[in-house]
């Protein structure tokens, strides 16, 4: 769909749907700068997917809590960008999950620069929508490269370094996602609960704990389509959140994310491992997705 009727259908959206003003403001704060607490203090933390949204939260979580962290993303500018504002003990490497060098050598710097792993949060993702016979196979294979064969390739390399730590825990972004033309993403995200089940059976007894976060629709630019001007995301956001989260009618900030894939990793959740955790506003319980009307195609 164009802008031009994407904006019509924003226009539709924002007269029909009243969202009441204290829904658009999220009600958790916002994550201090430095937390109190340091609960990370002296830790090790691997993330990828750390260049925007979920992740960069994470990233930045993670540091306020005092951790040492080693993230990825393609978009180097961004990666700088990040670790420059947050210390020595961030460091950025360009790196793409779907390339087994390129995830080695993430691995090895995390190796070189601190000499140990504690937490990796396998969180780089892309999401492709189109029904099965609209979508073209690369970007069918897009997804799942990056979404499945990514995580594989992720703790593939890091489970030797965890186990030489010490043990740890993996913990990967998965998803509930039942959104329309979601048949790549979807069987993705699926995927990534069935390698967490394996991987926690084959290492839970050498001390490495594997779950998955599944978190419900989160304000990144995952889901925003680009090209969008503020003005009309803000509208569609408003509108999807009654339609979609019964319970808290809104989407999640990336920061609520992050808290929540702190709390996962910390020792508060030290004898769980092998689930899936949905962290939603309220569950979408099987649902479809409904998307406001106009809400355009992300391609
Ligand atoms: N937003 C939601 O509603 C939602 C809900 C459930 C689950 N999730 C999951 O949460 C995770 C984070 O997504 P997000 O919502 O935060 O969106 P986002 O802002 O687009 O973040 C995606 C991250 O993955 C990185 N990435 C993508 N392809 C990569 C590749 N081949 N190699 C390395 N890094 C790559 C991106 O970095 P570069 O582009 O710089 O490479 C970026 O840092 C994803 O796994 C997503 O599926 C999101």
């Amino acid at each position: 769909m164009g802008l031009a009727a994407a904006a019509t259908g924003a226009a539709a959206v924002t007269a029909g749907t009243t969202v009441p003003a204290y829904l658009r403001t999220p009600p958790t704060a916002p994550l201090p700068a430095t937390a109190p607490s340091g609960r990370f203090g002296g830790q090790v933390v691997l993330v990828t997917g750390g260049t925007s949204g979920i992740g960069e939260a994470a990233v930045r979580a993670f540091a306020a809590e005092g951790a040492s962290v080693v993230f990825c993303g393609r978009r180097e500018h961004l990666g700088r960008d990040i670790a420059r504002s947050l210390g020595r003990d961030v460091r950025y490497v360009r790196a793409d999950v779907r390339v087994p060098s390129d995830v080695a050598g993430l691995v090895a710097e995390v190796d070189r620069a601190f000499g140990r792993l504690d937490i990796a949060v396998n969180n780089a993702g892309v999401s492709r929508t189109a029904p099965a016979h609209e979508m073209a196979l690369d970007q069918f294979d897009e997804v799942l490269d990056t979404n499945v064969r990514g995580v594989f390739l992720s703790i593939k390399h890091e489970v030797p370094l965890l186990l030489r730590s010490g043990g740890g825990v993996i913990l990967c972004t998965s998803s509930e996602s039942r959104r329309p033309g979601g048949v790549a993403y979807s069987a993705s995200k699926q995927a990534i609960q069935g390698i967490v089940d394996a991987v926690a059976l084959d290492y839970g007894s050498r001390g490495i704990r594997v779950n998955a976060i599944a978190p419900g629709t989160t304000d990144t630019a995952l889901v925003r389509p680009p090209g969008l001007p503020d003005a009309m995301w803000e509208a569609f956001r408003n509108a999807w959140g009654p339609l979609n989260v019964p319970a808290l009618a809104r989407m999640a900030t990336p920061d609520e994310i992050a808290r929540a894939i702190l709390a996962l990793c910390s020792d508060d959740f030290g004898y769980m491992t092998g689930s899936t955790v949905l962290v939603g506003g309220s569950p979408l319980s099987g649902g479809k997705m409904t998307m406001p009307p106009g809400f355009p195609d992300q391609g």
